[in-house]
């Protein structure tokens, strides 16, 4: 808890210093760092699903890297390149380990055991590598291990879903049916499986976004009325570490001008301000004034890390117009 708070005055400084660099073009395209045992030959699909995730980003990011005092901070880097979960057990803070950090969040820290055996759902013969079936992957205190540290965990076990053993990855992880291993050089083709989708789905999923939260906009009288609505978000809106924030960006234009404009923030701002988030399953209501002017209003939900990034550089989830006559 100490360091949560330590953090966020840490961060809050450190942030107010490096605002406008970051861009989410880097969020949304696949990546080059190396996997630790070539797990990539046999499991292409997952492979190129992670590429694409946070989790292949978590050393490399270059917010992480300014944050971390270029990886200096010890405290900062065990959850971004950590050893192999199973040896530490679910639900404890993983160890920092000593080769191919770049990799952040691999395959062989969620899978791998001492021994070199690969924990999954399934009871597979040996083939290649020994397979332990293991009920506890993909339950929500393997999550936990790193995901309780920003509130996300506890968000969680409020709502409705907050009792399903796996809720975090039935959002996250959606299942699809298909061979689990492939064998480029060798003939074997391998059964047709439930599998869970590795890209670990957030705001950068448009589709993933439009399902789990709704932005209306109506005009009454001489108000316009907004509302955001978290339909099927299992946490706060953002959740985690507070660099994440969101805003509902309100104009109202006529043409290219700009009549008015509103702004609401969705953040953290404890232990300075309040938490403005959207609760899970709420929907907020906001009301704005339209002194007798007429266009087109035009509302955005924006999403933001870091928080301070300018609004034209922030990711855009929704958009709604209306005109008002
Ligand atoms: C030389 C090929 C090969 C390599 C390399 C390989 N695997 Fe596998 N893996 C397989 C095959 C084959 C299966 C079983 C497929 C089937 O029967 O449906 C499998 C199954 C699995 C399973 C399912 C286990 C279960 O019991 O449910 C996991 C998890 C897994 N591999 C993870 C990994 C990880 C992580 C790596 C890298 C560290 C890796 N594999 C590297 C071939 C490979
Ligand atoms: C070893 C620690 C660790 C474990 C275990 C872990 N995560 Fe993560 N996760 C991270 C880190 C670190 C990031 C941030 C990566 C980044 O963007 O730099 C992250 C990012 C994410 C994101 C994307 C967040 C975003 O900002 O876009 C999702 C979604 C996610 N994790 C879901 C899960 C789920 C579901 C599980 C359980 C199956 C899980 N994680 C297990 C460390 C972990
Ligand atoms: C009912 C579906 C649902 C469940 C359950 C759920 N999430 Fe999410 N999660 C979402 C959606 C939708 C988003 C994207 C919108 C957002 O950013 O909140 C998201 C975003 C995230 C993010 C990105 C940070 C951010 O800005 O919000 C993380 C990290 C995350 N989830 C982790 C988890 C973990 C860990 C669990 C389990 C404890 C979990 N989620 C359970 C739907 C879910
Ligand atoms: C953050 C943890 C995490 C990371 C990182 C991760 N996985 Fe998984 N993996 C899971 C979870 C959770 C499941 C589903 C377990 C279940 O459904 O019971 C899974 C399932 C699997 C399976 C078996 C069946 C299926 O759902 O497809 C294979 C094979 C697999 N992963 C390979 C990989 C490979 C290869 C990588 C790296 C490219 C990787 N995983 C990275 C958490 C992770
Ligand atoms: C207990 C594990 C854990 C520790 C320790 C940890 N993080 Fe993270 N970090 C996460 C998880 C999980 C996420 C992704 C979800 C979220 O936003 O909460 C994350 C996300 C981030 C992000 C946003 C994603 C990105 O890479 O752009 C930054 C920046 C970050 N962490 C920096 C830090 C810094 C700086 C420290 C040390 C003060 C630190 N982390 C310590 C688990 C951890």
């Amino acid at each position: 808890m100490r360091g949560v708070i330590f953090c966020v005055i840490a961060c809050a400084v450190i942030l107010a210093v490096f605002s406008g660099r970051f861009t989410f073009a880097q969020y949304a395209k696949p990546v080059k760092v190396p996997i630790r045992g070539a797990c990539q030959t046999c499991h292409k699909a997952h492979a190129d699903e992670w590429l694409k995730s946070a989790h292949a980003r978590a050393w490399i990011s270059e917010l992480f890297k300014e944050m971390s005092d270029n990886y200096e901070r010890e405290e900062c880097l065990h959850c971004h390149a950590p050893e192999r979960l199973l040896d530490t057990g679910f639900g404890k803070e993983p160890k920092l380990r000593d080769r191919t950090r770049e990799g952040g969040v691999d395959c062989s820290a969620c899978h791998a055991d001492l021994k070199g055996r690969m924990h999954g759902p399934y009871e597979i013969e040996r083939e290649f590598h020994e397979n332990v079936k293991n009920e506890e992957i993909g339950t929500v205190e393997m999550c936990a291990s790193c995901h309780y540290k920003f509130g996300t965990v506890s968000e969680f076990k409020e709502t409705k879903w907050g009792k399903d053993p796996k809720g975090c990855v039935e959002c996250h992880m959606p299942k699809v049916e298909r061979p689990i291993g492939e064998m480029p050089l060798v003939e074997k083709k391998y059964p047709v499986r439930f599998s869970r989708v590795h890209t670990f789905r957030s705001v950068d999923d448009i589709e993933f976004v439009k399902e789990s939260l709704k932005l209306e906009a109506a005009v009454d009288g001489d108000k316009l009325i907004v509302k955001l609505s978290s339909i099927n978000v299992g946490h706060k809106f953002p959740t985690g570490f507070n660099v994440n924030a969101a805003v509902i960006d309100v104009s109202l234009l006529d043409g290219d001008k700009q009549l008015l404009s509103f702004k609401h923030l969705l953040s953290d701002e404890r232990p300075q301000g309040k938490d403005t988030r959207l609760l899970p399953e709420e929907t907020l209501t906001l009301s704005y004034p339209l002194e007798g002017k007429k266009g087109t209003a035009v509302v955005r939900l924006l999403y933001k890390r870091p928080k301070t990034l300018p609004d034209e550089k922030a990711l855009e989830l929704l958009k709604v117009e209306v005109p008002v006559k």
